[in-house]
């Protein structure tokens, strides 16, 4: 029997390639155009080093904290995530992980499983939405996620619509019919333990959004729901001062890459912002997160709640970011490759991964508590960092 246990979130990775057909493998890989962003989201992390101690460390260390006001036993939560085909339990299993581990966990609007049966299994969701829809819609939205038991929402804002891919785009079926199962069928058969997950629960994946439905229909599928986005108008600043103020609790703007943004973010009153370039699925060429995060913090460090998200692969990308400045940091495709590695299970083993990465930067860096990291605990190379707007 070999051990299910994964030691680094890179074995996940190749257990999930191992596992999953090639389509919704690459489907997570992604990263738009070139890949740029994506690749240098991962290169940023590498070009930091620490400047450990090695005397005189602490023997208790503790990296629990809060975010948007959940308290959460270690600076991580899971960034939310369209339709989770990777596992027949999709969100549900992400869930149930993040309640046992004590983290947080933002619900996409694109999520295959509903935010009332999520927020069952987890007392600390946050439910992220896109500007999509009319006014009333997106309202209706908010009360929905309200009702089912949400803490927080996270708006998303950093989305161009780029579609095309040098690798090539995975194709992607509207919903699961004869002919989808036809095409996919090769590559489908080629990864039997997949197949076999979902055939033993009697169900093939779902390719529908139900948070994105409108009150009595039906739930639409992601390429409808998808259709309805593209075709919403762009929101103004003042647009999204409006939707903040339908929401009475923290409010998350996801997606900051300028010190500009971000002020207008504080201004708009959110309790939080997340730096962020989408995991380099968005406008390529936008600069890793974590080389813009020193200047976002400095200019508003102090009035909003500072997250990162993007290339967070292990403890001591974590401890990185919270050095430059981030109250902690969201992570993607790290939770995915342990979903689709072992469901709920790979889920927690990526989260204690991080977990013990962490506590390990910890001691070599000599904190007792993750708000003692300073720049000074990093070797950070010339040119290292970017600054975009003022
Ligand atoms: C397959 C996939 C689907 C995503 N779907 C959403 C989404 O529905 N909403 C959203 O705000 N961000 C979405 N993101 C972006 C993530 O929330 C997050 O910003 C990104 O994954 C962070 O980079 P990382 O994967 O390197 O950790 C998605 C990312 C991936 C990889």
């Amino acid at each position: 029997m070999p051990n299910k246990w994964f030691e680094t979130v890179a074995v996940a990775q190749r257990r999930a390639k191992q596992r999953l057909p090639k389509s919704v493998y690459s489907a997570l890989t992604a990263g738009s155009e070139k890949g740029l962003s994506s690749r240098d989201n991962l290169d940023s992390f590498d070009e930091l080093g620490f400047a450990p101690h090695v005397a005189g460390n602490a023997t208790n260390r503790s990296m629990s904290t809060t975010v948007m006001g959940q308290s959460i036993s270690m600076p991580v939560i899971i960034s939310p995530t369209g339709v989770q085909a990777v596992h027949p339990e999709g969100e549900l299993a992400v869930a149930r992980a993040a309640a046992n581990r004590g983290v947080a966990m933002g619900l996409s609007s694109f999520a295959s499983r509903s935010i009332e049966e999520v927020c069952e299994v987890n007392s600390q969701v946050l439910f992220q939405l896109y500007w999509s829809g009319d006014r009333e819609t997106m309202v209706a939205r908010l009360e929905r996620a309200r009702r089912a038991g949400a803490q927080g929402v996270i708006l998303t804002l950093d989305w161009s619509f780029s579609n095309g891919r040098d690798w090539g785009s995975p194709w992607i079926p509207d919903k699961i019919d004869a002919k989808a199962v036809l095409r996919l069928a090769p590559e489908v058969l080629a990864r039997p333990r997949w197949l076999w997950s979902f055939a033993r629960t009697g169900h093939l994946p779902t390719l529908t959004t139900p948070n994105m439905a409108r009150p009595g229909e039906a739930p639409p599928t992601f390429f409808g729901a998808y259709y309805e986005w593209m075709q919403s108008s762009l929101p103004s600043w003042e647009d999204v001062a409006w939707l903040r103020a339908q929401w009475s609790g923290p409010f998350m703007v996801k997606g900051v890459s300028r010190v500009d943004d971000a002020k207008r973010v504080v201004d708009l009153g959110a309790s939080a912002l997340s730096v962020s370039n989408h995991g380099g699925n968005n406008l390529d060429g936008t600069p890793a997160p974590i080389r813009v995060l020193s200047t976002i913090c400095d200019a508003v460090g102090d009035q909003v709640e500072v997250l990162l998200d993007g290339g967070v692969r292990r403890g001591s990308d974590v401890v990185k970011a919270l050095a430059l400045g981030a109250r902690a940091v969201m992570i993607g495709r790290a939770y995915l490759w342990g979903l689709a590695a072992g469901g709920q299970a790979g889920v927690e083993n990526v989260l204690d991964v991080l977990r013990g990465g962490i506590d390990s930067a910890m001691l070599g860096l000599g904190k007792a508590n993750i708000d003692e990291f300073v720049p000074g605990d990093l070797v950070v190379p010339n040119g290292f960092f970017r600054s975009l707007g003022t």
